[in-house]
């Protein structure tokens, strides 16, 4: 009898400790419109379930690994941006099968962050993401003439004033993926002590064998042209400032937009990753600049781009806007020494 009941106390600690519930807390998402309708911009998005909590991702294991949707600068509002690309990669995404987890849009969502009427637009696209989380990060067009507070109240309705600064330098964790959102617009200019101090705080506490990916608008890493007389390739404020510290905590991978091509470049065993390609006019080339760090870019296509975890190793394919894959990499994790 004591023996049964022991055996039987074992086999449920063995049945949970094999459950893993990878959850995508509520509060970081952007949620399918209940009303895509609706005139009141903050009561648009809401969660389809009534409970106001989105269900966490409890078929997710390694044999049924996160699968993610990455791309950047739509430009809603824009006359030039491709909005027929826009659509196509919107649906794609939300297609897809097996079906992403998330879709992390990494800002430039609008042209001017200050029309109502490209939140509108922008809102009015989303509103075909029928099956996929949306993640959105801002960029310096959203931030134009505080467009970060209609950003706020149009795609992060759940953020105070009091919490704004969290959600824009925020952490996600989903199961041993540890996403983090840096508020990178231009450049460094809401970078700061405070911030510093909690990033290398949070770096710190991950273990080596999970993977941490940094989400942010500005890039790091990038061939790109002059604009203006500035140069729009590795840039040199977030490349001297903060590549250094992602570097030190050896984390696996940068995700980011700004640049309007897509790109993968390594530098210090990091891979850094540019999916600007969501709709805004495309980057010329030939580059001023092609990047030391560069492995492969294409500009003259929209697309995004489509990760899969593994425990030691990401499938990174970037894909056209109808999804048709257009180069894959399989990128071990751990590269830097
Ligand atoms: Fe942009
Ligand atoms: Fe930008």
């Amino acid at each position: 009898m004591r023996r049964s009941f022991i055996r039987c106390f074992l086999c449920l600690i063995l049945i949970f400790s094999c459950t893993v519930v990878w959850a995508l807390p509520d509060y970081y998402t952007l949620w399918v419109p209940v009303d895509v309708e609706a005139q009141d911009p903050a009561a648009a998005y809401r969660p389809i379930a009534s409970d106001d909590r989105y269900e966490p991702f409890e078929d997710l294991t390694w044999d049924h690994p996160l699968r993610i949707a990455v791309s950047s600068d739509p430009h809603f509002g824009r006359a030039e941006s491709n909005a027929e690309a826009t659509k196509s990669i919107i649906r794609s995404v939300n297609e897809t099968e097996p079906a992403f987890h998330a879709f992390f849009v990494l800002g430039d969502i609008t042209e001017f962050g200050f029309v109502d009427a490209h939140w509108l637009a922008a809102r009015e696209a989303f509103a075909e993401f029928s099956r996929v989380p949306v993640v959105p990060l801002m960029g310096n067009h959203d931030d134009l003439m505080n467009g970060r507070s209609k950003f706020l109240r149009y795609l992060i309705p759940d953020a105070t004033s009091e919490t704004a600064r969290q959600t824009l330098w925020q952490r996600i964790d989903i199961g041993p993926v540890h996403f983090f959102k840096l508020n990178l617009l231009w450049g460094v200019e809401d970078w700061g002590p405070d911030v510093e101090a909690w990033l290398e705080e949070e770096l710190a506490s991950i273990p080596r064998e999970d993977w941490v990916v940094v989400l942010s608008h500005c890039f790091f890493y990038s061939s790109g042209q002059y604009i203006l007389g500035v140069p729009w390739f590795d840039h040199p404020e977030t490349t001297t400032l903060i590549a250094p510290i992602l570097e030190r905590h050896r984390i696996d991978l940068s995700i980011a937009g700004h640049n309007h091509h897509m790109e993968l470049a390594t530098h210090h065993g990091v891979f850094y990753t540019v999916v600007g390609a969501f709709g805004g006019v495309l980057s010329q080339t030939p580059f001023d600049h092609v990047s030391e760090t560069s492995l492969w870019y294409r500009a003259d296509t929209f697309g995004y781009a489509d990760l899969t975890f593994y425990p030691d190793q990401v499938l990174l394919v970037f894909r056209d806007p109808e999804g048709v894959a257009l180069k894959r990499f399989i990128l071990p994790q751990n590269l830097a020494p």
